[in-house]
């Protein structure tokens, strides 16, 4: 057992709900927040964050930077200083860096120790324990980094011995992920010259937009078609600059869809950030006939916002490409929620990817559907489910898995389902989105046990 294993499981059931109503304000963006954190890190200097998300994984990545080096404090809620050190300024950690659950301020921080002449040691939960790490392992040894010590399969706990002059590569992402991106780039920012990462579909682009904001060179050109060529100079000075965290989308799936599916629900939900490599959620939800409006756009951090009102509506089954994957990859299993509630047959594409997140996820989706009545299969990487026109048996005991999203989703399916869902542990929730049930009841969510935080 990790030294982040979680003690008790804490599980929770819900009920078929009343109408939603109301507005909410979702968390601080996670994959923003951790990369605010880390460019705080690499800048001399104070970085300012607004809106930060504080959830466990966020503040485990908070605890590696100051074991690197940097002063983070709170100064009030989602208010953050960070006073980094910069790039080439990272001491070398005492003790292991523990991520907790978190898969992307594991692999981000692998990237920055691994430019650096330094070495740490990488551990996290058993779900953790259980990622491929590899896929950022490999990059980083060709840019001069070494592995220490590996548990089997290339997986935590893990030491790497970061590259003492490191060298500037051309990488190709073997698959569409922002977090080996993000890795490639982050070393790449300690090693001299050009660092170039190619995706042949482009991932979520957080990194290259707030190496930007803090003065780095990097210059994006595209790839054939939907890919990108990302390229990083080398060795800038990075300026900190203050960071205003616009509202998670992933986090927001989670209303968007209990208020789609809940019988006369009329939902409002604030400032989410509408960047186009993270809402395929929404055309999906569009084509499948929910009714989501945008109103109040507005720029907040250098990305685009809007207040989303969504109403209950009569969904129906659609066929997602796989190319829409890299810009939905976190949103799949409240995506299969909606369409067990849709008239007709649903066709989610290309979905290997969700093996490998916090727990397999396309196992655990499919065992949630079949747990709740929800006719479905897998084929190969799609999963293909059969929607019952807005009746959801429901009555399942759904296993999460460690797994924050899991969780989330079927609570939400509880909502709207003839039969309470149950899921075994909401524990992990507080991973991403630790007033999740707070809100949610606030909207009309019925909770069996709910206690509040
Ligand atoms: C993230 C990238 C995605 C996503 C994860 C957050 C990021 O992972 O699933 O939740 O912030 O870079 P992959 O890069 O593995 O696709």
């Amino acid at each position: 057992m990790s030294a982040s294993d979680s003690l008790g499981a804490r599980p929770l059931t819900a009920k078929r709900s009343g109408a939603l109503a109301g507005r909410m304000r979702v968390p601080g963006d996670k994959s923003t927040s951790h990369r605010a954190l880390i460019l705080g890190l690499l800048s001399i200097g104070k970085t300012s964050v607004e809106g930060l998300l504080e959830s466990d994984d966020v503040l485990r990545t908070a605890q590696a930077c100051r074991q690197l080096g940097a002063a983070v404090e709170r100064g009030g809620q989602g208010l953050w200083n960070v006073r980094g050190v910069g790039i080439g300024g990272l001491v070398e950690p005492d003790g292991v860096l523990d991520f907790g659950n978190a898969g992307t301020g594991t692999r981000l921080m692998m990237g920055v120790v691994g430019g650096h002449p330094i070495s740490a040691t990488f551990d996290g939960d058993a779900s953790l324990r259980k990622r491929p790490m590899r896929r950022i392992l490999d990059p980083l040894s060709r840019m001069g980094a070494q592995v220490v010590a590996e548990a089997e399969g290339g997986r935590c706990p893990i030491t790497i011995a970061g590259a003492r002059h490191a060298a500037p590569i051309e990488y190709r992402t073997p698959v569409a992920s922002a977090q080996i991106k993000s890795a490639v780039l982050l070393a790449g920012l300690n090693a001299p010259g050009c660092t170039t990462v190619v995706e042949t579909e482009a991932s979520r682009d957080h990194t290259e937009r707030m190496l930007r904001h803090f003065g780095a060179q990097v210059d994006v050109a595209p790839q054939g078609e939907g890919g990108r060529r990302i390229t990083l100079t080398g060795q800038p000075e990075l300026r900190p600059a203050p960071v205003i965290v616009p509202g998670d989308p992933s986090s927001a799936a989670f209303p968007i869809v209990a208020a789609s599916i809940v019988e006369g629900s009329d939902v409002v939900v604030e400032g989410v950030m509408l960047n186009p490599l993270r809402t395929g959620f929404l055309a999906t939800l569009r084509d499948m006939g929910a009714r989501i409006e945008a109103v109040n756009p507005r720029q907040e951090g250098g990305e685009e916002i809007a207040d989303l009102r969504v109403r209950a509506s009569e969904l129906r089954g659609t066929d997602v490409p796989a190319a829409r994957a890299p810009s939905m990859i976190d949103e799949y299993p409240v995506i299969a929620v909606a369409a067990a509630f849709a008239r007709g047959e649903t066709r989610l594409r290309g979905l290997s990817e969700l093996r490998v997140k916090e727990s397999d996820r396309l196992a655990a989706v499919s065992a949630g559907l079949a747990a709740c009545g929800v006719v479905h299969c897998v084929e190969g990487d799609d999963l293909v489910i059969q929607g019952g026109n807005g009746e959801v048996e429901g009555g399942g005991e759904v296993k999460t898995h460690l797994d924050h999203r899991i969780a989330m989703s079927f609570l939400v399916m509880g909502l709207a389902a003839s039969r309470p869902v149950t899921v075994d542990d909401t524990t992990m929730i507080a991973t991403s989105f630790p007033d999740f049930l707070d809100i949610m009841s606030g909207l009309g969510g019925n909770f069996a046990g709910a206690t509040s935080r």
